[in-house]
């Protein structure tokens, strides 16, 4: 087993201050796979002083974009160049399907690649002339990097959910110091081995990891922080974002949801079961933008159901390392049981459970449960308005479009909606209509680091990836300037 108990910190390897270490668990297995670095606040006081020095004289700040873009292009190579190895390490962490963690460190890869090219532009276009109408004035809108960024992120996507904060943030000319998730640290510290190889000038990505609230309070704290940005649940994004009120920081936040999906009766049914599937099922359903809210229309409620649980009882659940498993394990013990106790609330709100919930025969050891469909949900009931971030469906009927919409808008979240019909234009109307910051047509879950990211309501403020995710990370500064010979004229008659 590799040791993963020093902390990255200036460019270096190094033990935490207090010497404290914490286990991370394979979620397959229950055994523990390493021994991670406990950092508390004074770690974190360290990281933040050499990313701030970093900042303040290093010359990352200082480099072109080209330059900056160089070195985020070999970080991706460095991610490319471990792909199976990185991969299967985020499986024995997170206990996702290979397949899926192999997906999530290629568009890793690919958003620092993606970024090295916004990095790059920027050289262009940071600095733009402002029509001013004074002739006697010019003035232009120069684009800066925010300063020193904390980035604290989640256990779901742990590799994909560092890039998508690092990537932007260094090609901005920022400096990071980054705390991943307690339940899935691992390959975030391979990432500070591959920042080092790519030449990343010291301090300015530093990894500290630990827990919510040790590390990661710290760095929502400390007051050498200028911009932060979170994934993870709503109540700690609140928590974030009032202890971020203190000294104004910045702040994106970017969280849960119950995101709906309607199903008109003239869509194809194989088509819907499928992306009703992958849109709850995929990643064992602990995804922020999951699907999980089905409103299907009435005509075609009953025979989308039965195909739907058949195909779902088919699902191959057990280790993400095996060929052919879909469903791997629940992140941890906790989140099972989470999991665990929104499946009894749903049976006692009277919904209708159709499959799944137990354990299967064959798996001894390991969080695995069987992906679960709950029908005739009511629109009151708790499942159907919490997030449950495990493999579970709500789904309910339908009347007509304008019923739907308001079911759909009906809640405190607005991360994603999909939306599926024959009837391109009823699409169009609805995609429009649905408070959510991220609509699919007959579709749920493809995502895209060229576009926009984020949250309506409480799922989140900002947008990462794209442009958004870059400006995220960048401040606006005007210039300027007066270019007349004659006096101001406020004293001088
Ligand atoms: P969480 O929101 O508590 O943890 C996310 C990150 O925040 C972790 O790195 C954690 O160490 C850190 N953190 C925790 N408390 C903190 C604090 N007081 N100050 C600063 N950082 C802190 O999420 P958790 O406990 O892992 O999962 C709980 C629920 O959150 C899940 O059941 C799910 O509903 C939701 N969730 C949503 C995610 C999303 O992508 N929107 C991702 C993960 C969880
Ligand atoms: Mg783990």
């Amino acid at each position: 087993m590799k040791s993963y108990d020093q902390l990255f910190i200036n460019g270096r390897w190094v033990s935490p201050v207090k010497g404290g270490t914490f286990e991370t668990i394979d979620p397959c297995t229950e055994r523990v796979i390493a021994s991670v670095a406990a950092a508390t606040a004074e770690d974190v006081d360290l990281a933040v002083k050499a990313a701030r020095e970093a900042f303040d004289h290093g010359p990352w700040p200082r480099m072109s974009g080209a330059e900056r873009g160089a070195v985020l292009r070999k970080i991706a190579s460095g991610i490319r160049a471990r792909l199976p190895e990185l991969a299967e390490v985020e499986v024995r962490d997170n206990g996702k399907p290979l397949p899926e963690a192999l997906w999530d460190l290629g568009d890793a890869a690919g958003c620092f690649e993606f970024y090295a090219g916004l990095a790059e532009e920027l050289d262009g276009k940071a600095e733009n002339a402002v029509a001013l109408p004074d002739d006697r004035f010019s003035s232009i809108a120069r684009k800066e990097p925010v300063g020193v960024a904390g980035a604290i992120i989640p256990w779901n996507f742990p590799m994909l959910m560092a890039a998508w904060k690092v990537a932007p943030a260094l090609a901005a000319g920022c400096t990071m110091v980054l705390k991943p998730s307690e339940l899935t640290p691992l390959t975030a510290l391979e990432l500070g081995n591959i920042a080092a190889a790519a030449e990343l000038p010291a301090g300015v990505l530093n990894i500290v990891t630990g827990f919510g609230t040790d590390a990661g309070a710290a760095l929502s704290e400390h007051p050498g922080i200028d911009k932060l940005a979170f994934t993870g649940s709503v109540p700690t994004g609140s928590k974030i974002m009032q202890t971020a009120a203190r000294d104004i920081k910045n702040v994106s936040l970017e969280l849960g949801g119950k995101s709906p999906f309607i199903v008109f009766d003239d869509s194809d049914i194989e088509a819907a079961v499928e992306w009703i599937m992958f849109g709850i099922f995929w990643n064992q359903g602990q995804v922020c933008s999951a699907t999980s809210r089905v409103l299907v229309q009435r005509g075609i409620y009953e025979r989308l159901l039965e195909r739907l649980t058949d195909e779902v009882r088919k699902i191959r659940i057990g280790s993400g390392l095996e060929d052919g498993v879909l469903l791997g394990p629940i992140v941890s013990r906790g989140q099972y049981d989470k999991v665990q106790e929104a499946l009894a609330r749903g049976k006692l709100e009277g919904a209708r459970l159709v499959t799944g919930g137990g354990r299967p025969a064959h798996l001894k050891t390991g969080y695995f449960m069987e992906p679960v469909v709950f029908a005739d949900v009511a629109e009151t009931s708790w499942i159907w308005r919490e997030e449950i971030f495990g493999p579970v469906v709500c789904i309910r009927p339908f009347e007509d479009e304008a019923q739907a919409l308001r079911s759909a808008n009906d809640s405190r979240f607005g991360l994603a909606a999909a939306v599926m019909s024959k009837d391109l234009e009823r699409c169009d109307r609805v995609a429009r209509a649905l408070r959510a910051g991220i609509v699919w047509i007959n579709c749920s879950q493809p995502t895209f680091t060229e576009a926009p990211w984020g949250g309506y309501k409480q799922s989140g403020i900002g947008r990462e990836l794209g442009e958004w995710g870059l400006n995220n990370y960048l401040e606006t500064k005007q210039i300027t300037r007066y270019d007349s010979d004659k006096p101001w004229g406020w004293y001088i008659k």
